[in-house]
């Protein structure tokens, strides 16, 4: 299990972000995290994944455990080889210079054993569009399949636990159905997953358990099934609350009487 304990984290020494997060990530689930734009969360994952001393943040309080291991504050690398955390950043990184296949190569760089063509087989079995594009250039691939790619690169770290930052940006539904598809797959063969999505409805139709940031504060957790019902996350994540929101002072002034507040 992983959990989160009270943390707070604060960019170039000033800027306050997360203002004493805790939560949990239970083995085998898929755990989704909703908030709007600038509530934290990709912070948070950064925190996670020992990445956030390069966007000059510091944890300045509580902790990340890892089945009661302490694992603030250790090296990314050691995050993703000894925990096997493997986070998928939101910018898709990927390699635009190499071909998918060198691409899925330079992903296993953490590891010393010879399944890595198997394990290309594997993310080929996941992904066939990406056996297709192998010899191609990843940067002539559209945002869907980078996408796809970025996890294929993910799936070769041999992650037990993934962490995916809004996988579904800028893609067509039909594209984000198939690859939210492909999640619930890679959850069902073992893989623990958390899912950061504004796209709260496909994220919470998959997900086991979720929880809603504001402002680097969780305001509500509950089973997926209990915030598709919720009428505040229906009203501002979901786009389908009962009220008509009328205008945006209106929403603002909703927003002050929600119920988590
Ligand atoms: N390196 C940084 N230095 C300073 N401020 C930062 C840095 N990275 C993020 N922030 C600020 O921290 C806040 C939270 O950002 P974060 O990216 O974690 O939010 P988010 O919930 O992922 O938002 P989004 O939905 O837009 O991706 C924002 O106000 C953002 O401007
Ligand atoms: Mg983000």
């Amino acid at each position: 299990m992983l959990s989160i304990e009270n943390l707070r984290v604060v960019y170039h020494d000033v800027i306050s972000v997360l203002n004493g997060i805790s939560l949990n990530v239970q083995d085998g689930e898929i755990l989704v995290i909703i908030g709007a734009n600038g509530a934290g969360k990709t912070t948070l994952l950064r925190s996670v994944a020992g990445m956030i001393d390069f966007y000059d943040g510091d944890i300045i309080e509580g902790d990340i455990k890892m089945n009661g291991d302490s694992i603030k504050g250790l090296d990314a690398t050691d995050i993703m080889k000894r925990y096997g955390v493997t986070y998928v950043m939101e910018d898709r990184p990927i390699f635009w210079y190499l071909t998918v296949e060198e691409n899925l190569g330079a992903a296993a760089f953490s590891r010393w054993d010879s399944r890595v063509k198997p394990d290309m087989e594997k993310v080929y079995g996941y992904f066939p569009v990406l056996q297709k594009l192998k010899g191609r250039k990843a940067g002539y691939a559209s945002g869907g399949e980078q996408q796809m790619l970025a996890i294929g690169m993910a799936l070769m770290t041999n992650p037990k636990t993934l962490m995916l930052d809004e996988p579904s940006l800028g893609l067509a539904p039909i594209i984000t159905a198939e690859l939210f598809e492909i999640i619930r797959q890679l959850n069902a063969s073992g893989i623990t997953v958390v899912l950061v999505e504004q796209n709260a409805h496909a994220a919470l139709d998959i997900g086991n358990r979720g929880y809603v940031v504001e402002t680097g504060r969780i305001v509500l957790d509950g089973t997926a099934q209990e915030l598709l019902a919720n009428e505040d996350v229906r009203e501002f994540y979901l786009g389908s609350g009962k009220k008509e929101r009328k205008s945006y002072k209106d929403a603002k002034r909703y927003k002050r009487r929600k119920r988590w507040l």
